[in-house]
């Protein structure tokens, strides 16, 4: 379904249907709902990270392709607009008067996601179901239709449960300095279809959301890991990028449910080393390999059924210079001991500098450099426009990287290029996440 742009500040109407026409990307009719302008484009849900970085103060949503005009979403016959706007109007048009209406509608959350079986609301304090004007009305009837309505499925007979939502929850902002494992420790439980009187009933380690994005299933518990969406561009610039991942080898220092690693995966690289501290990050990884059929590995009899070439660890990757020695020797008499890694991704954030030296070590005790003569560190870190544009932040991951590697490693010498910069996504007012790669060459 394609998506639309409302716009609560029109003195922003035009300069954003210039910008969506430069593209082709426009769509007739602008429209008016609720106060807001409403303005349509041919990119569908697919694009919706896209859509997020161009436009990140707006509401996005979901339209149907047949909706005539703004009153198509009041109609109770139309079910086409599949938001919680739409459904609240709808459900409570003949149960309230128009003013009671009104006033709840000002305070409908408009900003979720579905991570089935979760709806996941974004924190709002004036657009949130604990705001005292729903009082009274959330009824266990209100939100098992809500939930039943957004479902994509609904309604058809074999609803799967990649498609039924079951559980409504709100997402807090996380506290990023003291929050290394990614865990959302705010997210709070709103309700629960299996436990409507009391959602905190439901046991948090059954919870596991399932979203498929470039073809590849992720999995996890969102109590327990972070999902951030705006990741899909750079795991499908992987994909696309770099096709020597294929038959060699490569090293994920956090590697949580596999956001980098799948792509690589499904890259068909040989093998995979994923270090990760958190415990349901991995269980997540696991339950994913199993969702996406192990991405086409047959599975090791002799190590415990796991695919063959995957080794995930829970451990810190300060133990992955032990463990590929480890593997090495194990693997010593059919010769797969010579490693070719040819890339390793480093996906901590505000920085990654804490697996710059682990990585050097890395390349240093395990690279076959006769096989694999460079290797591709995809480093990523936060830093402001400024800093992006003056290349302040590509010389400081350099400078760094050399400085470990003339401190840790003085015996070995390297060339470091940056061969590309991407700007991910915006991470907080003027902070990008952004990826560096760099090329590594033995000297
Ligand atoms: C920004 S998240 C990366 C997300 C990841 N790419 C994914 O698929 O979920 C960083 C992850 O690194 C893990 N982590 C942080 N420090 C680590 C370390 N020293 N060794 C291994 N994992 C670490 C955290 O638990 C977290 O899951």
């Amino acid at each position: 379904m394609p998506l639309e742009i409302l716009v609560k500040d029109n003195t922003k109407i035009k300069k954003f249907k210039t910008q969506l026409e430069e593209t082709g990307n426009f769509v007739k009719p602008i429209y008016k709902e609720l106060g807001y302008t409403i303005i349509r484009t041919n990119l569908n849900s697919s694009e919706l990270d896209f859509m997020q970085n161009l436009f990140p103060n707006e509401i996005i949503r979901k339209y149907k392709d047949d909706i005539k005009n703004e009153n198509a979403v009041t109609n109770k016959q139309n079910d086409t607009a599949r938001d919680i706007l739409s459904f609240t109007k709808i459900y409570f048009q003949d149960r309230i008067h128009a003013e009671r209406l009104n006033e709840i509608l000002e305070h409908v959350p408009l900003k979720y996601s579905i991570y089935s079986p979760v709806l996941l609301l974004n924190n709002s304090n004036k657009r949130s179901f604990n705001h005292e004007t729903w009082s009274g009305l959330l009824t266990e009837d209100y939100y098992n239709k809500l939930l039943k309505f957004l479902s994509s499925n609904s309604g058809k007979a074999n609803t799967t449960t990649t498609e039924t939502l079951r559980v409504i929850a709100i997402n807090r902002p996380i506290i990023e300095h003291c929050n290394i494992l990614r865990r959302p420790y705010n997210i709070d439980l709103l309700y629960s279809m299996d436990h409507p009187t009391d959602p905190s009933l439901l046991p948090k380690e059954t919870l596991w959301c399932e979203v498929k994005q470039n073809g590849i299933w992720q999995t996890w518990n969102p109590f327990h890991t972070m999902f951030s969406r705006g990741n899909i561009k750079e795991k499908k610039r992987i994909i696309d990028t770099f096709v020597d991942i294929e038959n060699n080898d490569v090293i994920d220092l956090y590697c949580g449910i596999g956001y980098f690693s799948f792509s690589y995966l499904s890259r068909n690289c040989r093998n995979l080393f994923g270090f990760e501290l958190n415990p349901w990050s991995v269980e997540g990884f696991n339950r994913g390999l199993k969702k996406n059929k192990n991405f086409g590995k047959s599975l090791d009899k002799k190590n415990d059924m796991r695919p063959e070439g995957i080794h995930i660890y829970n451990e810190t990757n300060e133990m992955s210079d032990q463990r590929l020695t480890e593997f090495k020797l194990k693997h010593q008499q059919n010769n797969s001991n010579v490693l070719r890694i040819r890339h390793i991704n480093m996906g901590l954030l505000p920085s990654s500098r804490q697996g710059y030296p682990v990585a050097l070590k890395l390349i240093a005790n395990h690279n076959n450099w006769e096989e694999c003569p460079k290797i591709t560190l995809h480093v990523h870190e936060n830093a402001n426009s400024k800093e992006i544009s003056q290349g302040y932040i590509q010389e400081k991951v350099l400078n760094e990287l050399k400085f470990f590697s003339d401190t840790k490693i003085p015996d070995m010498k390297y060339q470091f290029e940056l061969i590309h910069l991407e700007k991910i996504k915006t991470y907080a007012p003027d902070i990008w996440h952004v990826c560096l790669d760099i090329d590594i060459i033995k000297l």
